[in-house]
């Protein structure tokens, strides 16, 4: 490859993404190309981006920025543009940043290679094709960051139209991927060593592949012998289903935990939205859902401020959480898109304003979550170690709920998996003791 010998990836964004940047370093290493220390020592640079909010946009145009210095010490350095930011601005990053040479949406990422072959003979490269075929990509090539933990796309790009947001226009009309393909990918990742695979989609539980639905494929993958654990990203509360709840409760392989975002409480911002849902119908998913799962963990996101919400929108979204008593949240403070419908609603909400509705929703699910992980204390879960931890103990690890836990065990310990029992509980994580079971039983949360 006439590009030199080191790469480095910089990846902003959702899982999909980091996924995506796994997915072009197998692509790179298969041409014979090596992970570089840093930009400094790489001869390619890619930025895979991301563009949901103006913020993430503006990171990657002041990265651009920075990198301009680095090419003219070293003009031989390439450098390329990926995902969502490609999409969003095209041919205008090699206007505003000439020192740009690849720009490749998130769709056409296996054109990589091929655009790097010319990138020393033809200047200012760029492919943003909504591929259907990008969904069929080759597994044995992936470059994972974690051998015992997998992501997995199962359906790409988002056919639905939420006002505010720019991912249908960015990754383009929904596909899913071929059933016998995930299969395959899980099968291979199992016999290497995996124990964990999450599947990923913008709208992960819309996937179909004629008569199987996403219910369908959550049991016929926990069926794969020695999997330990699934988990899914994101649901969309129109394609939650009952035959989903039972997937989760009959197949013990099904981690349990659901991320379901609202975006909001207000039955009026919804259908401004375009979310195409009312609020009883999302609380009634999570109740039918905590119904058959009990120990559910259950997170949401939701945006304040989207334009015309108003005091009272807000009181329904803070009423929302009390309903939901979600296990954590993910909020944002509405932010205008190109591309979207929503930038031409005239009663946008002063800044000011969204930000004192931002910090309020903030600090009542910081009171919700405390109370919330009180639940757990006294019990004994599973939890799969995930690496030395931050926080004063020596180790860290997930329950199959999701649930952080910090804990005391010998660094060196092999295990993958450990029984610890929770003793203190806090706002994001809890901490406990290692607790080796008598055989015959088993933990609260087993797999
Ligand atoms: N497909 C997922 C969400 C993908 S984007 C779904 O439909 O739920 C991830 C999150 O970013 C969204 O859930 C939303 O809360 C937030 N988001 C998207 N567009 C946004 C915007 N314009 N301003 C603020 N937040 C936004
Ligand atoms: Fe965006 Fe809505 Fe699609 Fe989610 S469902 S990616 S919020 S358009
Ligand atoms: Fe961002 Fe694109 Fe993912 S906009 S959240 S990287 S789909």
């Amino acid at each position: 490859m006439p590009v030199g010998q080191r790469y480095h990836i910089e990846t902003w964004g959702c899982q999909m993404n980091a996924h995506e940047t796994e997915r072009v370093s197998g692509l790179l290493e298969a041409q014979g190309l090596r992970r570089a220390d840093g930009a400094r020592d790489a001869d390619l640079i890619l930025l895979n981006t991301c563009a949901v909010r103006e913020g993430a946009t503006g990171k990657v145009l002041t990265r651009l920025g920075e990198l301009r210095s680095l090419k003219e010490s070293d003009p031989h350095k390439v450098i390329g543009v990926l995902g969502c930011v490609a999409q969003e601005r095209g041919a205008e990053l090699f206007r505003r940043a000439p020192h740009v040479d690849l720009v490749v949406g998130p769709r056409a990422l296996a054109s990589v290679p091929r655009l790097l072959e010319q990138v020393r003979t033809t200047r200012h490269l760029m492919d943003l094709e909504h591929y259907t075929e990008s969904v069929l990509y080759g597994h044995e090539q992936i470059r994972r960051q974690d051998s015992r933990k997998a992501y997995l796309t199962v359906i790409e790009g988002c056919s639905k139209a939420c006002s505010y947001c720019i991912v249908p226009f960015t990754r383009g009309r929904e596909v899913s991927r071929p059933f016998a393909n995930i299969l395959s990918e899980v099968r291979y990742l199992v016999e290497r060593g995996t124990l964990e695979v999450e599947l990923l989609g913008q709208n992960v539980n819309a996937w179909r592949d004629g008569g199987r639905d996403f219910a369908d494929l959550l049991r016929e993958i926990g069926a794969v012998a020695g999997l330990r654990r699934i988990r899914f990203v994101t649901s969309h509360p129109l394609h939650f289903s009952q035959r989903i709840i039972e997937a989760m409760r009959d197949c013990k392989q099904v981690c349990n935990y659901l991320h379901l975002p609202p975006q909001s409480g207000s039955d009026r911002v919804l259908r401004r939205m375009k979310r195409g849902y009312t609020r009883r119908h999302y609380l009634a998913c999570i109740g039918a859902l905590r119904q058959a799962v009990p120990d559910v963990r259950l997170s949401g996101d939701i945006i304040v401020g989207f334009p015309g919400e108003t005091d009272e929108d807000f009181e329904a979204t803070l009423d929302l959480l009390e309903g939901a008593r979600f296990d954590s949240l993910f909020s944002f403070r509405y932010s205008p898109r190109p591309h979207t419908t929503a930038t031409e609603f005239t009663d946008q909400v002063p800044r000011a304003v969204q930000d004192g509705r931002l910090a309020r929703l903030q600090e009542r699910q910081r009171q919700i979550q405390e109370v919330a992980n009180r639940r757990h204390l006294g019990q004994i879960y599973e939890v799969r170690v995930e690496g030395p931890s931050p926080k004063g103990h020596t180790l860290c690890g997930r329950t199959a709920h999701g649930l952080m836990v910090h804990f005391e065990a010998p660094r060196e310990s092999p295990d993958s998996f450990v029984n610890v029992q929770v003793t203190r509980t806090g706002i994001h994580s809890v901490s406990g003791e290692r607790v080796e079971l008598s055989p015959g039983t088993s933990p609260i949360t087993a797999l």
